[in-house]
């Protein structure tokens, strides 16, 4: 990565799984790092990171579905660096045990503002740092769920949703960010062993976030929204 000391990223849902191993990584490189989660008072692993890197790692407050918290955060954030090099839509949610004839309107649409609309407006509004960026990069946490050509049952239909929004998102932010030099890249991170992904997951979080930032650096030209697997083969839409 160019500049690694004065790289500076910013991820969300930073304080758990794939979130919290990117700032690890990313601090690891020596850059500079917004972590934002919904409460840093309880992000602790988070906190414990700051206190071992001070000055480089910066814990903020983001509810990405709020439109209120998303608007105060990109003030903070303001304040903090003048430029951007990595935006990681990280943050995301899933709906278990979804079953046709019992969906969830509210469900529904908590899911689309959280995994779908929310990454959209967070570039929005830091369009104007990641324009003042050094290579700038937007890489959206996408999921191979959101292929429509892989879809063969219904499960998961929420999060599959929200996911293929995600992707076609991603182009659109290209459209837009890409004649300022901005990349855009939707990139699966693999079954992984968080959370959401439970405990069969083959791969560790810094198994997937290691090959998710080698994408980031690797990828040629300025990305125009590929939906891609971690390695970086094209999945399809
Ligand atoms: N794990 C996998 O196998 C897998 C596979 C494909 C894609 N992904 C994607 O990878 C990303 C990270 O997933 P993960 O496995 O690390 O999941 P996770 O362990 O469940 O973590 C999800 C993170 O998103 C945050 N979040 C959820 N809703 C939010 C909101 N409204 N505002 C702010 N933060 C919010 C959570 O914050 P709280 O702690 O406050 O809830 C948490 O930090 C997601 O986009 C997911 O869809 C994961």
């Amino acid at each position: 990565m160019d500049k690694a000391s004065s790289h500076r990223a910013l991820v969300t849902g930073a304080n758990r799984g794939l979130g919290l191993a990117f700032v690890r990584q990313l601090l690891a490189r020596g850059g500079r790092v917004v972590a934002s989660c919904r409460r840093p008072a309880d992000a602790d692993a988070l906190q414990a990171l700051a206190a071992e890197h001070p000055g480089r790692l910066h814990v903020l407050a983001l509810s990405v579905d709020s439109d209120a918290s998303r608007l105060a955060f990109a003030r903070d954030v303001a304040d903090l660096f003048d430029g951007l090099e990595l935006l990681v839509n990280n943050a995301g949610m899933l709906a278990s045990r979804e079953q046709f004839g019992e969906l969830d309107a509210q469900v529904m649409q908590q899911t689309l503002a959280t995994n779908t609309v929310a990454p959209l407006m967070l570039v929005q509004a830091l369009a104007p740092l990641l324009q003042r960026g050094v290579r700038p990069r937007v890489l959206n946490i996408s999921s191979a769920l959101g292929s429509i050509e892989r879809a063969d049952a219904f499960n998961t239909p929420t999060y599959r949703i929200s996911k293929a929004g995600l992707n076609m998102a991603g182009v659109m932010m290209a459209h837009a960010l890409n004649p300022a030099g901005i990349g855009v890249i939707s990139a699966s991170p693999g079954w992984v062993r968080t959370d959401m992904g439970g405990s069969e997951a083959p791969l560790t979080p810094e198994q997937s976030v290691a090959s998710l930032l080698a994408l980031v650096d690797t990828l040629p030209g300025v990305p125009a929204g590929p939906f891609l697997d971690r390695s970086g083969e094209p999945l399809p839409w």
